[in-house]
């Protein structure tokens, strides 16, 4: 049995099956394209949202260095990645990487996981987005009931309308085509970006010196929740009596504005359409991290210099910053901006979400159905309505900060196993190309591992509930499902009883 969940799918074969017609993506991007696709979905609701929240509950303005920390976490994880996906080009990440070199299992666990960090991705995108358009909106003297606002702002009964509705519409033009999506990512990056150097550039010259007084505030201990399994792991393993601020107070920062990087990893999925994989997948993952990072920093120092972080907002920090300052001009420029830049984070996240899903159902762990693609689009249609479906309502009814969490451990869990991944790839397949070589293996990736675990250990308790919960559900599916239905179980099953009954077969 052993051998069955651990059986691998040869990197030669993933690339294969790329190429049967009717399963096929375009193959149309390239590495400019790529790194504008990684800064379009990394920057996003990490920095425009999370950073006000991080900043007031946990680090203060130290949060600048809670993105250091995150940051140096994610590269670690990019030199593993690039390196696979270097070698195995196929759609699919993370997934397709682990079915190369750990074997089915783990690839489903994986794969499982990434849906995991995908969907609700999406989500917490979608939310990010509809708290800068109320912010917008508000600049107008419009306001939406609170019932249909963000969840932060419903008493009760709440659905994030304007959230849902971003979800549906993004679908739709995902069905249509990739290509058509690329070309809009580009421009809206250029808004994106502007909009965040219009943020460190402005907002330098509000900075009060006050502001960063203290850097990194004293750790206080938490209100009467201290027992509950909101408190970080590694506080409640070690018995530590649980605290916001201080230097664990980055950390925990750090595991909760991680979700400021997640996109690189959203890259490698595009591999597939990549029109020189090799080459460009590694320049575009570690081009895209290298500016985010830069760019993180400074607008946090910035915004936590502007306005003091007690008083930060936690829905549209950036721009209550510029209005706490009186210039709610600038605030509108910023809500303007972070909305069309988080339509494209969106937009890609649901597209990783859909590729992944897409190479699932193509390797038979998930219904063949779901892998046909549109025969005029040439787009995994199926997979995309459906989960843009189930994630619109998601996006709707679910507080962000909770489903942020939940996001970073699912993407942390599978930083660890692709590390590990690159350390056994590079011993069962020494003879594979890889036009991208981690440097200092076996250390850079044992460095990976540890380096995610920390941050992993630093999130809430009841994360780690939700992300066993979610996980048990993926081996009940995988055990009743996949595992039956797997086109590599078949295919070897085939094999087996043609060298029993003396058939020749042909090795694909
Ligand atoms: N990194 C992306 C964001 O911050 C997912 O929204």
């Amino acid at each position: 049995m052993s051998s069955t969940l651990f059986r691998t799918k040869k990197v030669e074969q993933s690339i294969l099956d790329t190429e049967e017609p009717e399963h096929a993506l375009k193959k149309s991007l390239s590495a400019l394209d790529l790194t504008v696709f990684g800064v379009g979905v990394i920057i996003g609701t990490g920095i425009f949202v999370l950073t006000g929240k991080a900043a007031k509950e946990n680090a203060g303005p130290a949060v600048a260095l809670a993105f250091v920390v995150a940051g140096v976490v994610c590269a670690l994880a990019a030199l593993c990645y690039a390196e696979f996906a270097s070698t195995v080009p196929v759609a699919g990440s993370a997934y397709t990487f682990s079915y190369a070199s750990l074997g089915e299992l783990p690839a489903w666990i994986i794969g499982w996981d990434l849906v995991l960090e995908f969907a609700l991705g999406t989500a917490v995108v979608a939310v990010g987005w509809s708290g800068y358009i109320a912010s917008l909106m508000e600049n107008v003297g419009w306001h939406l009931p609170d019932a249909l606002g963000t969840r932060e702002g419903a008493d009760g009964f709440g659905f994030d309308i304007l959230a849902a509705a971003l979800v549906l519409v993004l679908t739709a033009i995902l069905v249509l085509g990739t290509k058509l999506s690329a070309r809009v990512t580009s421009v809206v990056v250029a808004i994106k970006v502007t909009v965040v150097l219009t943020v460190i550039i402005a907002g330098a010259f509000f900075i009060k010196g006050e502001n960063y007084d203290e850097f990194i505030p004293e750790a206080k201990p938490v209100g009467e929740d201290s027992e509950s399994l909101q408190s970080p792991l590694i506080q409640l393993m070690f018995g530590w009596a649980p605290s916001d601020f201080g230097v664990m107070g980055i950390f925990t920062a750090a595991s909760i504005v991680f979700f400021a990087f997640i996109g690189f990893d959203v890259v490698a999925t595009a591999a597939e359409e990549t029109r020189n994989p090799q080459r460009d997948m590694p320049r575009g993952i570690l081009g895209s991290l290298f500016i985010c990072t830069a760019l993180y920093v400074a607008v946090s120092i910035v915004v936590t210099g502007m306005q003091h972080y007690e008083q930060l907002d936690v829905n549209a920090p950036l721009a209550e910053a510029f209005k706490d300052t009186g210039h709610p001009w600038f605030a509108g420029f910023i809500s303007f901006g972070a909305a069309v830049g988080l339509t494209t984070v969106c937009m890609i996240l649901l597209l990783g979400q859909t590729r992944v899903f897409f190479a699932m159902s193509r390797d038979g762990l998930l219904p063949r159905f779901f892998s046909q693609v549109h025969p005029r689009f040439r787009t995994p249609h199926r997979p995309t309505i459906l989960l843009g479906v189930l994630i619109a309502i998601l996006a709707g009814f679910t507080p962000l900060g909770e489903l942020a969490e939940l996001v970073n451990i699912g993407t942390l869990f599978a930083f660890v196993v692709v590390a590990i991944g690159v350390i056994i790839l590079r011993r069962t397949r020494p003879d594979l190309h890889r036009a991208f070589r981690t440097p200092w293996v076996p250390v850079i990736p044992i460095l990976s591992v540890g380096a995610s675990l920390w941050l992993m250990i630093n999130l809430p308790a009841e994360t780690w509930v939700r992300f066993g919960i979610w996980m048990a559900a993926g081996f009940v599916v995988y055990f009743l499902y996949g595992r039956s239905h797997s086109r590599l179980g078949k295919h070897q099953e085939t094999t087996m009883q043609d060298i029993v009954e003396g058939h020749p077969h042909e090795d694909r």
